[in-house]
């Protein structure tokens, strides 16, 4: 695993955006794993820029988001499809058939979880998967106890996510109570994961996340495992972390990060 530290969530998010566009210009028919959440708001607003001033061409490009609510129509404001339509799809030149999201409406959700597996594994499966984390530690929506080896598949949403998405939904019994998502095992099976956090509020997390001991307690632990992991934090979701020295040093010196520097 590899922590960048960036000194505010601007600039930390658009580190992320430079890396998928660097990736997309090297790799025209890339497959990206996508995330939803406040925090990849402004990773989209800077792909979009890119798209407008930059001619970067999403045109081949197939997307596979990590998780959907189960019950909300792709119209609900709030489901994650509409989401992404919002903050990035309608904006850039990617073909509305390559962008694919969990169907919260299948009749039969544990099917839609096979199909969904399944598709990622006729595209070639994901190259670059992008997580944000939730306060209780999750990837997607893998809440805690989560297998490190689960497949796509029905979440129940613990009692700090419901918390954290409600005021989204004007309160907690105004919110689906579950939802489809990548397993952990699905997740780490891509050929690179990069998790943006940032602001103060995941402080904690972060540290769990990176230098805590791994368990389905915290299901962004199993990113410790991945040969090819990027955290990318902001000061202040880095405010905990132990070994911040180092993680800065790696920035500053490493060949790997002067195009980015
Ligand atoms: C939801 C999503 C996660 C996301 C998390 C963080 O729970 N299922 O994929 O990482 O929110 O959201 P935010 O960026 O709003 O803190």
């Amino acid at each position: 695993m590899e922590v960048i530290i960036q000194p505010t969530k601007d600039s930390a998010a658009s580190l992320v955006a430079r890396i998928i566009a660097k990736e997309i210009r090297a790799h025209t028919n890339l497959v990206l794993g996508l995330a939803t959440g406040k925090t990849m708001e402004l990773v989209y607003r800077h792909l979009v820029r890119m798209h407008r001033e930059e001619k970067l061409d999403f045109s081949l490009c197939r997307t596979f988001n990590l998780d959907e609510y189960v019950g909300l129509p792709p119209t609900d404001a709030h489901s994650y499809r509409h989401y992404m339509e919002e903050h990035f799809f309608r904006h850039v030149n990617i073909d509305p058939r390559n962008t694919h999201l969990p169907n919260g409406l299948a009749t039969d959700l544990d099917e839609e979880c096979r199909r969904y597996e399944a598709a990622i594994e006729r595209s070639g499966g994901i190259d670059l998967q992008l997580l944000g984390i939730g306060k209780a530690g999750h990837v997607g929506f893998n809440e805690p106890l989560s297998a490190l080896r689960s497949r796509t598949r029905v979440k129940a949403l613990a009692p700090t996510t419901l918390k954290q998405n409600a005021p989204a939904f004007g309160g907690e019994d105004k919110m689906p109570r579950r939802a489809i998502t990548m397993g952990v095992g699905t997740i780490i099976e891509a050929r690179r994961c990069i998790l943006l956090a940032t602001g103060d509020s995941k402080a904690d997390v972060v540290e769990q996340a990176v230098e805590g001991p791994i368990t389905s307690m915290v299901t962004a632990t199993a990113l410790q495992l991945h040969p090819r992991c990027t955290v990318i934090v902001d000061e202040e979701a880095g405010g905990k972390l132990k070994e911040k020295e180092y993680y800065r040093w790696i920035f500053e010196n490493e060949p790997e990060w002067e195009q980015y520097r």
